[in-house]
């Protein structure tokens, strides 16, 4: 099995770049088959779950070809599939996205519900209710939702927590049903706003995507899209605190940074030097850190993908600090790894209590999701002597070659 192997104690120095967005990516793939034109996406990440998701669109009948290394070019005139399998969905729980779609292209859509997840319970009944407000009938049948409607037609729908992926299924859905559909408690995320842009240039018109009110008007048919999937704030993120940790200096180049707001505020907090520029955010560590706290919020608050890296900074930061996950509140799998190289952290309900410590301790660890496994790396970064990190297939679903990015920043990280 590979591992990702840390002789930490580098502080990093050097320019790094980021890729595109993976969930920016994902929704813009399902977003290919509203429509029997030809859709191309530009600045595509090179990531497992972008693997998935086009082995998705080709189970379902579309025809995807990379153009080049950055370029998809999906063309789903022939997909006729109306059916997302057990195995794929179960791998990549955004695999849910083309629900919406297919279910507003062909009048019915047969998923397989995900399952457990090692971040929390991950209901999608506001996805169901939504589609369900416009018109859809939805049973549940040996796993899988069968949602079918003849035709969807525009509903007000009032969500009860605000959901990325809900929020984007039903803009899907609504861009091909009959009159306006309007989306209130939607989801903020700059994901939505790019997949936004992606369904006005199809033909539909949204208003209102950045805000807590989207409102969609469906077209009777909707074409291709050429559109490019913004930069991965959260890859740009992990970035930050890795320089932070190892108390280095680098530049995150390619990044938005107005994206990055709510992590570059608690950075500064901690006393990190931050300076944003219009596509690139300079950071710089020092010393000692101070302990801040930090509670994970929908955007444009602090976010809960964020929240296992931050944990990784408190734990050498000087002080106490009080990290409250709100989101997933079960997305603490990376404390117990954290515990292995020495941290001090305690667990009072959704808080981690992290009591930052000189320094961290080596040691093997186990990735256990995606964004706990960046955690550890970062953690592997900062500890003196070499870091092991194994299950490394978890990072590689949203992380584009991150050894090679921290190689090229003078970290000493190889894979075995
Ligand atoms: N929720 C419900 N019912 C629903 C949908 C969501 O109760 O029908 C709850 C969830 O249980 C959770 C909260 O609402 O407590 C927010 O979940 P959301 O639906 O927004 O999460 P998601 O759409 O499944 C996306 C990202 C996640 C990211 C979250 C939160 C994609 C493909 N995934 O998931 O990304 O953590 O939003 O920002 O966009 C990651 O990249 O590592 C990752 C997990």
């Amino acid at each position: 099995m590979e591992q990702i192997v840390i002789e930490g104690g580098v502080p990093l120095r050097g320019a790094v770049c980021v890729s595109g967005a993976k969930n920016a990516t994902l929704p813009m793939l399902a977003a290919s088959l509203l429509t029997d034109g030809v859709s191309v996406i530009d600045n595509v990440p090179l990531l497992r779950d972008v693997a998935t998701a086009i082995r998705l669109l080709e189970c379902l009948g579309a025809r995807v070809h990379r153009s080049d290394d950055r370029q998809l070019t999906v063309d789903a005139s022939e997909a006729s599939s109306q059916e997302a399998s057990y195995s794929l969905v179960r791998t990549m729980r955004a695999s849910v996205l083309v629900l919406g779609p297919l279910l507003a292209r062909f009048g019915r859509a047969r998923v397989s519900l995900p399952g457990g997840c090692a971040i929390g319970e991950r209901p999608i009944d506001q996805h169901l209710k939504g589609l369900e407000a416009m018109g859809a009938s939805v049973r549940l049948e040996h796993g899988y939702i069968v949602a079918e409607a003849p035709e969807l037609r525009g509903a007000n729908i009032c969500l009860d927590v605000s959901t990325v992926t809900g929020t984007e299924n039903l803009m899907m859905a609504a861009a091909l049903a009959r009159g306006k559909t309007l989306i209130v408690n939607a989801a903020q995320e700059p994901e939505v706003v790019n997949l936004a842009e992606v369904l006005q240039q199809m033909g539909a018109t949204v208003e209102g995507a950045g805000t807590d009110t989207i409102v969609v008007e469906g077209a009777m048919a909707l074409g291709g899209f050429h559109h490019s999937v913004i930069p991965d704030r959260i890859e740009a993120g992990t970035f930050m605190v890795a320089a932070a940790i190892t108390g280095g200096s680098v530049e995150v180049c390619g990044c938005e940074p107005r994206h990055l707001s709510a992590l570059i505020g608690k950075l500064r907090e901690a006393g990190v030097r931050v300076q944003a520029g219009e596509d690139s955010v300079q950071v710089e560590g020092i010393e000692r850190l101070r302990a801040v706290d930090a509670t994970t919020v929908p955007y444009p608050g602090f976010p809960t993908d964020m929240q296992a890296q931050m944990m990784a900074l408190m734990t050498v930061a000087e002080g106490t600090s009080v990290i409250t996950e709100t989101v997933f509140e079960k997305r603490f799998v990376h404390v117990s790894e954290l515990l292995r190289m020495a941290a001090d952290i305690t667990m009072d309900r959704h808080s981690a209590i992290v009591r930052g410590v000189e320094a961290l301790s080596a040691a093997e660890v186990m990735a256990t999701d995606l964004r706990a496994s960046a955690s550890l790396i970062l953690a592997g970064l900062a500890a003196g002597g070499q870091t092991r990190v194994s299950r490394i297939y978890h990072i590689d679903r949203g992380y584009e070659k991150i050894e090679e990015k921290l190689d090229g920043l003078g970290a000493r990280i190889w894979r075995t």
